[in-house]
């Protein structure tokens, strides 16, 4: 995610400004920039690129003696990695500056109506609607002008802003994006994560939603939404800077994994408008979708088992013949693609040699490709067809957890669109498919909290273990996938995910007292199916660690542990079940006493063959 800092005091701003943003570096950037107040002007200066490139284009001009000054990290979302798009944003007549974190949903409509009103845009961000609008909106008050916009934005956002005719003052607001604010002797400091406040208190105010704050000098005023002065009182810091980037998880892992809902929401309302779907960048039209006779998907790792999800979704709902593959395998066996044939790449980095390889392939033979990915402007990216961009923010921890669940988003999206497109729909249908699909980050934060005492306690039970098993059909062989790799890649316990019904041909062999099977059973209607597979290995002595839907909790009660999550609609179901196994995975693996962000062996981003 986007980092934000803003500096007003007696100091000069822009070593605070630079300083501020390395601390934020690990949030995960593209480029960087910083704004301050300067002989009556605003002067921006930004440079897509690390933290260093901005250094050395401020180094080639005097030294600024800036007072008030603003600064943002840009980890892309709308428009890609460079200098144009890089924060701050101007306002055209050059009267405000913007940093944002976030997203601003309606900038399209926003923009749409600025244009018309002869207003040029600079950039392709949904920010610098926010620099043209506080213009547009100025009666001569900073603040006024700043009151007047918020309203007009939907979506999530922490914004520092400067204003030429107020050269003494930065103002700050926030929706549904951290936003801190320290106060010193030196001045105050402004960030989006306290980590960037640290080094100069300890002592800071967190803005909440709708609330706006007024940094002039050394003094600090704070406004609520409807522009009333509020007393806030301030919060002392005892963290340390590096437990502040994990925002007081112990891990980034777990942090990534309660992020899920945030991330999977945001994903998925950049494309829904009043009940409606849109994308700005698929590559098919209605009459292409009609015409498609095959969608094959090839990823590596988590994201190959997405498209797991992605296989059963897509011929339950759109009747097109879908298959996945290994994008390693994939490139090599020579498969057939014709021009009707729709390649989905799914990546988080954008960067992975056997997936990037896979789509050249694609292209090579006439495919169409549509890529999902989470990194704006990797390779993947550029080289698509088209694109749909997830957003989980940067995944720090090695085992993907939010960029797997946005991939997944994705993918609903998607299916409910080729669903419609195709006749297979109607309005009524993705309507009430959308509505839940909408309902999903709330039902993993009821996941979340109905199970992480519980999920830590029953991850007790691997510790001791050489091999774990997990079962589960259709769908829940999906969710089944995912949970074994992320138990096996960070607590080093082998394990394996088999389709229930597919045992007794082989596997059950393994099976004897003692044996710890995660049986999963969510997919409602292979319900009694999965039963008669748990029973077959109870039978021979296996302990059962199942999870299942509420409804089925009673049916279950025989066995040794249950764990429940809600009920959803069926495509969705394997987006609950797996925020259980992640949690079993990173207990398991913490009272293993390893690595958990950084698992031996693996790398984040795996660019070699
Ligand atoms: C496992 C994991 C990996 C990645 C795989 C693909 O937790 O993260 O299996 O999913 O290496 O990486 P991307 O998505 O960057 O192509």
């Amino acid at each position: 995610m986007c980092g934000i800092v803003g500096y007003t005091g007696k100091n000069l701003a822009v070593p605070y400004l630079i300083d501020g943003l390395s601390k934020l570096e690990y949030r995960g950037y593209d480029s960087a920039g910083v704004a301050v107040m300067e002989n009556g002007r605003i002067s921006v200066t930004k440079k897509s690129g690390r933290l260093s490139v901005l250094e050395k284009e401020l180094a080639k001009h005097e030294q600024s003696t800036a007072t008030v000054g603003i600064g943002h990290t840009r980890w892309a979302t709308h428009g890609r990695p460079s200098d144009e798009n890089a924060h701050p944003h101007l306002s055209e007549n050059c009267l405000f500056a913007v940093v944002h974190n976030g997203i601003i949903e309606n900038y399209a409509a926003l923009k749409e109506q600025l244009e018309s009103e002869g207003i040029h845009f600079s950039s392709q961000t949904d920010t610098e609607v926010i620099s043209q609008l506080l213009e547009k909106n100025y009666d001569g008050s900073f603040l006024s002008s700043v009151q007047k916009t918020l309203p007009m934005l939907e979506g999530a956002y922490a914004l520092a802003v400067l204003c030429r005719d107020e050269p003494d003052t930065v103002i700050c607001a926030k929706k549904a994006s951290p936003l801190v604010l320290g106060k010193s002797e030196e001045g105050i400091f402004a960030a989006s994560d306290v980590t960037a406040v640290l080094k100069h208190t300890r002592d800071v105010y967190k803005l909440s939603d709708g609330e706006t704050a007024v940094c002039r000098g050394a003094s600090l005023s704070f406004y609520s939404a409807d522009g009333k002065p509020v007393q806030k009182s301030c919060e002392h810091i005892t963290w340390s800077a590096e437990d502040a980037q994990k925002g007081g998880y112990d891990h980034f892992m777990l942090k990534e994994i309660f992020e899920q809902p945030a991330a999977f929401a945001a994903t998925v309302n950049q494309h829904i408008t009043g009940g409606k779907l849109s994308f700005e960048n698929l590559p098919l039209s209605k009459d292409e979708i009609g015409k498609l006779d095959r969608i094959v998907i090839t990823a590596c790792g988590s994201a190959y088992h997405t498209g797991i999800v992605g296989k059963y979704i897509f011929e339950s709902l759109t009747r097109i013949p879908t298959e996945v593959d290994i994008a390693s395998e994939f490139r090599y066996r020579d498969p057939i693609l014709t021009e009707n044939t729709l390649v989905i790449i799914i990546s988080q980095s954008g960067e992975t040699a056997d997936t990037l390889a896979a789509l050249r392939l694609a292209k090579e033979k006439g495919a169409r490709v549509l890529s999902i990915v989470n990194v704006v402007g990797s390779t993947i990216a550029n080289e698509s067809d088209g694109v749909i961009y997830t957003a989980a923010g940067p995944e720090i921890a090695v085992a993907t957890t939010k960029a797997y669940s946005t991939q997944l988003a994705v993918l609903y999206l998607l299916c409910g669109h080729f669903a419609f497109e195709r006749g297979l729909m109607d309005a009524d249908g993705l309507s009430r498919y959308l509505l839940e699909l909408q309902s999903i980050p709330k039902k993993i934060n009821e996941v979340l909290e109905a199970n992480r005492e519980r999920a830590k306690e029953l991850a007790k039970l691997f510790v001791p273990l050489d091999h774990a098993y997990y079962i589960g059909r259709g769908l829940d062989f999906a969710a089944a996938t995912e949970g074994s790799l992320k138990m096996k890649e960070i607590s080093y316990i082998h394990s394996e995910a088999y389709a229930a019904g597919e045992l007794k041909h082989g596997t059950i062999s393994l099976v004897e007292k003692g044996t710890l099977i995660v049986a999963l059973a969510c997919h409602e209607p292979l319900f009694a199916k999965t039963m008669s597979n748990i029973r077959e290995v109870v039978s021979r002595g296996a302990r059962i660690l199942a999870v299942t839907t509420d409804r089925h909790k009673d049916e279950m009660k025989d066995f040794d542990f249950v764990l429940t999550v809600p009920e959803t609609l069926l495509p969705f179901c394997a987006s609950l079940e797996v925020v259980v196994l992640q949690l079993l995975a990173y207990y398991a693996s913490l009272y293993r006493g390893c690595d958990i962000d950084k698992p031996r062996n693996l790398a984040k981003s795996v660019t070699v063959e």
